[in-house]
């Protein structure tokens, strides 16, 4: 691959991520096993799942169903809070690859920082432990707040990753600077919001609409021209087409603008201050 490919980013060095990958929660059970062999099938090489989700054996299950060579696929799963610490990490990394049925991980995340907790920066230095071992390819977090990832660069510790709530209404401008300037690649989840009702915005349904294209696709269209990761969950085979259609066409400047000006300024749906699992 070479830096003129558009669909991927190098987030760690010798290590490109799908701009687009799928998303997988809340399926569990035989809904799992089948969207994620549904997804890869048509296309997807980006499958995230997270332990918290109770669904990693059936994306494992899906993964081998599609009979995709393990290689080609960019694999990420996360850990719960009560693994923070060095050697804990190890272990949790054990588990996950047992459930999934693979050896290795592309991307394993710190799920939730549990700041009262005070372990994650442990938790980091044992990911980065994983990756000099080559167990996994890169490491990262998620829902970290700049006040976490302050902590994690005082301890000398530079994160690749952070996978956090984006979506045009909700559109974090004070965490993405950071990012920027800390060289920090950020994965959006729910970058649909939910199915938001912004979707019916004439800022989204007007590009739409000349473009030829569905909202979600405007929207996931502008997630990538920001740079970022985007993960839309969908079980539907039509959905999950057009979710991956998004390189085909581009939104002006004037039109990425208009919306970015959908943010309502609204905090993430969970305050990772005080959520965690
Ligand atoms: P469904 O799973 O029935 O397809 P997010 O990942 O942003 O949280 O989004 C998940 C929600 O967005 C789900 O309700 C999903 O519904 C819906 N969704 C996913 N893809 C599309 C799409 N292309 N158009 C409309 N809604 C979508």
């Amino acid at each position: 691959m070479t830096s003129e490919d558009t669909t991927t980013a190098e987030f760690t060095p010798g290590v490109r991520i799908p701009l687009i990958g799928l998303g997988t929660w809340p399926l569990t059970g035989e809904d799992a096993a089948a969207a994620v062999a549904q997804a890869i099938r048509n296309g997807y090489r980006h499958i995230d799942t997270a332990e918290n989700y109770a669904n990693e054996a059936a994306v494992g299950e899906g993964i081998r169903r599609s009979g995709i060579d393990r290689g080609l696929l960019f694999l990420t799963t996360k850990f719960n809070t009560e693994w923070h610490g060095r050697d804990k990490v190890r272990a949790a990394f054990g588990h996950a690859v047992k459930r999934l049925g693979t050896d290795y991980l592309d991307l394993f995340l710190v799920h939730w920082p549990n700041p009262a907790q005070g372990r994650f920066v442990e938790a980091c230095e044992g990911l980065q432990r994983l990756v000099d071992e080559g167990s996994i390819r890169a490491w990262g977090v998620s829902n970290f707040k700049p006040a976490h990832l302050e902590l994690l660069a005082g301890a000398g510790l530079q994160v690749p990753l952070n996978q956090v709530q984006i979506d045009p209404e909700h559109g974090q401008p004070g965490q993405l600077a950071y990012h920027r300037d800390h060289g920090i690649l950020t994965a959006a989840y729910s970058p649909l919001g939910r199915n938001g009702a912004f979707l019916g915005h004439p800022a989204i349904t007007g590009p739409a609409r000349d473009l030829g294209k569905t909202p979600a696709q405007v929207v996931l269209r502008w997630h990538v021209q920001h740079g970022r990761v985007a993960i839309p969950k969908s079980a539907n085979p039509e959905r999950q087409r057009e979710n991956l259609d998004v390189y085909s066409f581009s939104l002006s400047a004037k039109q990425v603008a208009a919306v970015d000006a959908l943010d309502t300024g609204a905090p993430p749906r969970l305050d990772s201050d005080t959520f965690f699992h």
